[in-house]
């Protein structure tokens, strides 16, 4: 019987499959050509009008152009799926995603593994990296549980010890990036051989300075440097050219607005010689001894990896600095307005440079829980209540096509 690879170099209708995904494929970028570049404007969503969306950080949402591709690759998909599911015509357009996501972090193609999310890359880490009794993890508070969790739960496995100390939260106010730094630095021991960060949290939102902690950890003898890049990647520029990160984990459907469960995480050359994969399908040829062997998984949605590449292909027609000052403008605006409020304390850092497109206000006398139920409830804003270390509050998460009129609204809301 003629293999699916040999149908499709051969028969006719390697052509037209071939044909068939181009055709949707040029129709993405044509379009894309079509659009002005610089920051999209709330019309190139899809977002509920009724909706103030201010929780970007929890989820984001695609661009219409974007989700049309989707359909476009779900149909081709459709029409044949044993033709299309493991065949050539998807191999080229997936390494081109891999390419995007590669220059998006300023990394080679080869150290780029197409995941679904940034748990399954701190998973990849806790399952494969060559850890054992004698060494330690250490990471703050201020990381994520899909960036701790995974560590804790293989601790006791594979007999490595876990160190999570308290970030000062409530010295953030005029906090530098050097006593970012040291808080950090000063808590490392000879026996700590990974250290996590996450390179804006979720939280607060602190932006933490990579290179510095990066250079500072491994000078002090830490062996690797995991990022967790969930809600930084696509918001403000991440270059990892020589700056010491091993693995800079990411989530692209919050910031890179990809459909949802797609993930993508830089694993520098160096370690995927030292990282044992955490699972296998076929061993697909080519894929072992490759950056692909951290994704071989089985039967996986094309279309929607396909998608991941018009997505950040949408976020290149943005300058990276053009989207970040975007942000920078909403953080003043809130700023300003919580500043001027009795009621209101800002609890995120006070520098730009520290901060990102996500923060948190307390609701001074009010729990933020039944302040952001009352606000979607009566008002349909959506912004997510956290609590750290006694710090409770609204976090806010806008995107650079969040209207200052949807800002205006949210106060009018939370006044009222
Ligand atoms: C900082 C951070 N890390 C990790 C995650 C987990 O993301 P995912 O569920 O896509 O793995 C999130 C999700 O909100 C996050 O904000």
């Amino acid at each position: 019987m003629t293999g699916r690879r040999e149908f499709l170099k051969t028969g006719t209708a390697a052509a037209a499959a071939l044909a068939a995904l181009a055709g949707a494929r040029e129709h993405f970028f044509q379009a894309l050509a079509e659009t002005p570049p610089g920051p999209a404007t709330a019309d190139a969503y899809l977002l509920d009008p009724g909706v103030n969306y201010l929780n970007h950080g929890s989820i984001g949402t695609i661009p219409r152009l974007v989700h049309e591709a989707h359909i476009r690759y779900l149909r081709v998909m459709e029409t044949n799926p044993w033709l299309y599911m493991w065949s050539e015509p998807w191999t080229e357009p997936t390494e081109e995603v891999r390419r995007r996501a590669a220059d998006l972090m300023g990394v080679a193609p080869g150290e780029v593994a197409l995941t679904h999310n940034t748990t399954e890359a701190f998973n990849l880490l806790a399952h494969g990296l060559p850890l054992g009794p004698g060494d330690e993890v250490l990471y703050s508070s201020l990381n994520h549980p899909g960036a701790s969790h995974p560590w804790t739960h293989m601790a006791p496995v594979r007999g490595f010890s876990v160190r999570r100390f308290d970030f000062p939260v409530e010295e953030l106010a005029g906090m530098s990036e050097e006593e970012v730094v040291e808080i950090h630095l000063r808590e490392i021991r000879p026996e700590t051989r990974v250290m996590v960060f996450p390179h804006v949290d979720n939280l607060v939102g602190l932006r933490h300075p990579v290179a510095a902690l990066a250079r500072g950890a491994k000078a002090a003898g830490v062996e690797v440097v995991a990022v967790d890049g969930a809600q930084s990647l696509s918001m403000i520029p991440v270059d990892l050219r020589d700056s010491g990160v091993d693995v800079y984990a990411g989530s692209p459907h919050k910031w890179v607005q990809a459909p949802k469960g797609m993930g993508v995480a830089y694993l520098a050359a160096h370690l995927q010689e030292r990282l044992h994969p955490m699972w296998v399908s076929s061993g697909r040829p080519g894929a072992v001894g490759t950056v692909r062997q951290f994704e071989d998984y089985g039967t996986r949605n094309r279309p929607a990896v396909l998608t991941l590449g018009s997505a950040l292909a949408f976020q290149e027609r943005m300058r990276p600095t053009v989207k970040e000052a975007a942000h920078r403008d909403r953080w003043e605006r809130i700023r300003e307005r919580v500043e001027a409020s009795s009621r209101l304390r800002w609890c995120s850092p006070t520098e730009w440079e520290l901060s990102a497109a996500l923060y948190t206000v307390e609701v001074q006398g009010r729990s933020a829980f039944q302040v952001a139920d009352a606000l979607w409830d009566q008002h349909q804003v959506t912004v997510r209540p956290i609590r750290i270390h006694g710090v409770e509050g609204l976090r806010l998460s806008p995107n650079h096509h969040t209207a200052p009129a949807e800002v205006e609204a949210f106060f009018r809301a939370l006044g009222a």
